[in-house]
């Protein structure tokens, strides 16, 4: 039966200006079992057919048929599983891969035919050991001779069966004795039943065939049969007996394996590339964490300011010189909206800047006015002491309650102040309380601080009847911008002008959410320029990876690589580099915003997972995007080109 048929097979090089006639017509067929040597001169063609037979190269026309079966007519997937289950290649140059030990080198067919790796290992050392080589395991090429390098080569093409052995030159790097050696373990494949082609320009190696077909200018001139033998196969084949999951579980593995390899033979390449990425990750991590951390800060000192509270001041709005002197609020005004509905309660604020003395000690100080309510709206605790009562607040009690500062400051020996009478403007006041240390301090954190009741403050201290602020306490059921809005009309409807404007902290809420949410994504996209130009260098050496690898790249769809594997590969090393990339920008930024939450207390970084995760998922992206391109290139690399580059 014939195995291969070849009819009016040509094939030419080149342009229409510069042509090369290789193959002219070549017609031939070989049998199943047969040991054919292929002879002729340098550049008579024989390499050009070898390719061909081995599906590596195309020929310009003719027809070709392997077990029948037309070859012009497969895809390239179907190309890739021939070589990689029916051919076995043995070149002059022994095309191992320098990085792999010999088994690993031995079985790199089978990763591709969907074979797990301890029965690769098994099979690869049972070959290598049939060839002698049992004691060579581990070696890489550079610790192996010419011959032994050759016997592993062998090896890998018996790997997956190797039914036809197609052998370019085997012995021609060799010294005669290892090449006495390389044609007897051929002979010996040709009586275990495998089809042997091998190309020679040494007429006694060609006698050694069975069949000798001479070229000569790309034409066959002879064809001499010396000996009829032909064989059974005899040789244990492959057992693959698996999915195209476990296939494909494989020679992901397989890529996963040659990618760390290559990342970790080029570490400091690697960690150059990886820069842009974690550079880029970084900023935008950190960028999100110092949003966050700063939001929740000035979002803590806001709430501190009372919830669901709404300041009214006089003036048209902060930044209006005459606020100061206007006095359009009244206590009227705030009578008159404790009165609503929607109101918890309204307290008018007063204040007064004066001298607070004691005893011997006499300091500056700002006393404000307010109502009883005034402590529980502004969230302040009560350290010692009580605050005053309605009653007091209505009979203008002479009481004050101080806080820390103050007690600090009047009473440094004395913790327990309460009852004692501070002179403030010259007005005796009795203290009944003392507040908590503030805990959200704001900007005037160390000032001193002393409240009495409004009232008490506006007729005993002031001596008349303005008022500064009204403070309102909105009921939680009521959307505070309508409570806003019903205060407007009814205060407007009161003075008869808008002569007010009011602070509420909802809004100020959100205005702040929503600046921090912008400049947040503002500073992103910058940073996300970096991750751009980062993947722009991954893009960038991984074409050169590929160029560097085009011969290796060559040597695995040799043996069996589908399109597909080599551009998992690629893409698999492009991501990893992203992916570590990713790690490192994400360990970077988190190891800066932990120092930087130890030594700073104004400033700080709060991490969320899901920028973290997106972040990873970032980088794994751009090494998808930018790896594409150079994997793909690799893919489509031809295979002849790519094993004839250096
Ligand atoms: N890729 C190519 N482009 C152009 N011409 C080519 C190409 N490959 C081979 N040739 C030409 O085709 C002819 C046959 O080359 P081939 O490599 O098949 O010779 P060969 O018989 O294998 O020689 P050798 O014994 O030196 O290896 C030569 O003239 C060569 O210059
Ligand atoms: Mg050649």
């Amino acid at each position: 039966m014939n195995i291969i048929e070849l009819k009016n097979i040509n094939k030419v090089f080149g342009n229409e200006s510069n042509q090369v006639h290789a193959l002219k017509n070549v017609n031939f067929s070989v049998e199943k079992g047969d040991f054919v040597a292929i002879i002729g001169q340098s550049g008579s063609g024989k390499s050009t057919l070898m390719n061909i037979i081995g599906c590596l190269d195309v020929p310009t026309s003719g027809e070709y048929k392997i077990n029948n079966v037309e070859v012009s007519k497969m895809n390239a997937n179907q190309l890739a599983e021939l070589r990689c289950k029916t051919f076995g290649f043995i070149f002059q140059r022994y095309n191992l891969l320098t990085s792999l030990k010999a088994t690993d080198n031995a079985s790199l067919p089978a990763i591709y035919a969907g074979v797990d790796a301890f029965e690769r290992t098994k099979r690869a050392e049972e070959i290598l050991s049939n060839l002698d080589l049992s004691d060579k395991y581990k070696s890489r090429p550079n610790e192996l001779s010419g011959g032994q390098q050759q016997r592993v080569s062998i090896a890998r093409a018996l790997m997956n069966g190797g039914d036809i052995i197609l052998a370019d030159e085997p012995t021609g790097a060799l010294d005669s004795k290892s090449g006495e050696n390389v044609m007897k373990i051929i002979k010996q494949l040709h009586q275990k039943g495998h089809t042997i082609i091998l190309v020679t320009h040494d007429k006694s190696i060609a006698a050694q065939a069975s069949r000798m077909i001479e070229i000569k200018d790309g034409e066959i001139v002879a064809d001499i049969r010396n000996a009829d033998d032909i064989y059974e196969m005899k040789d244990k084949p492959l057992q693959v007996a698996r999915g195209k999951l476990a296939h494909l579980k494989y020679s992901l593995m397989e890529a996963f394996n040659m990618s760390v390899h290559a990342i970790i033979s080029n570490k400091m390449r690697s960690l150059l590339t990886m820069l842009g990425i974690i550079i880029g990750i970084a900023s935008v991590v950190s960028v999100v964490a110092l949003g966050n951390a700063s939001q929740a800060k000035i979002m803590e000192r806001i709430n501190s300011m009372g919830t669901n509270t709404i300041d009214i001041l006089p003036g048209k709005g902060f930044g209006d010189m005459r606020s100061g002197r206007v006095k359009s609020l009244k206590v009227s005004d705030s009578d008159y909206l404790a009165k609503q509905r929607f109101i918890d309660n309204a307290t008018p604020n007063v204040s007064a800047n004066g001298t607070l003395l004691f005893e011997n000690t006499s300091v500056n100080a700002q006393l404000s006015g307010v109502g009883a309510e005034f402590f529980e709206v502004k969230g302040r605790k009560i350290a010692q002491g009580r605050i005053f009562t309605p009653e007091e607040v209505r009979n203008m009690a002479s009481v004050v309650v101080i806080d820390d500062n103050t007690l600090n400051e009047i009473f440094p020996n004395n913790p327990n102040p309460v009852g004692e009478i501070i002179i403030f403007n010259k007005k005796p006041l009795k203290v009944i309380g003392v507040t908590e240390k503030d805990n959200n301090p704001g900007p005037m954190s160390d000032s001193m601080k002393l409240w009495t009741p409004y009232t008490t403050a506006m007729f005993k201290v002031n001596g008349n009847n303005d008022i500064s602020t009204i403070t309102v306490k909105v009921s939680d059921t009521v959307n505070s911008q309508v409570a806003e809005e019903s205060i407007d009309n009814i205060l407007t409807a009161l003075h008869g002008k808008k002569d007010f404007f009011m602070i509420n902290t909802d809004s100020i809420k959100q205005t702040v959410e929503s600046t921090t949410n912008t400049m947040k994504l503002l500073i992103s996209s910058i940073a996300v320029i970096s991750l751009i130009v980062g993947g722009i260098g991954v893009m960038n050496i991984m074409l050169v990876s590929v160029t560097e690898r085009t011969r290796e790249i060559g040597i695995r769809m040799a043996i069996g690589a589908k399109q597909r594997d080599i551009l998992q590969q690629f893409l698999i090393e492009a991501v990893l580099i992203c992916i570590i990339g990713g790690f490192l920008g994400v360990t970077l930024s988190i190891s800066l915003g932990t120092a930087i939450n130890y030594f700073s207390t104004d400033f700080g970084m709060d991490f969320s997972t899901t920028s973290i995760i997106l972040a990873l998922t970032c980088s794994t992206a751009i090494g998808i995007i930018f790896g594409y391109m150079p994997a793909r290139n690799a893919s489509e690399l031809n295979p002849i080109d790519a094993l004839a580059s250096e």
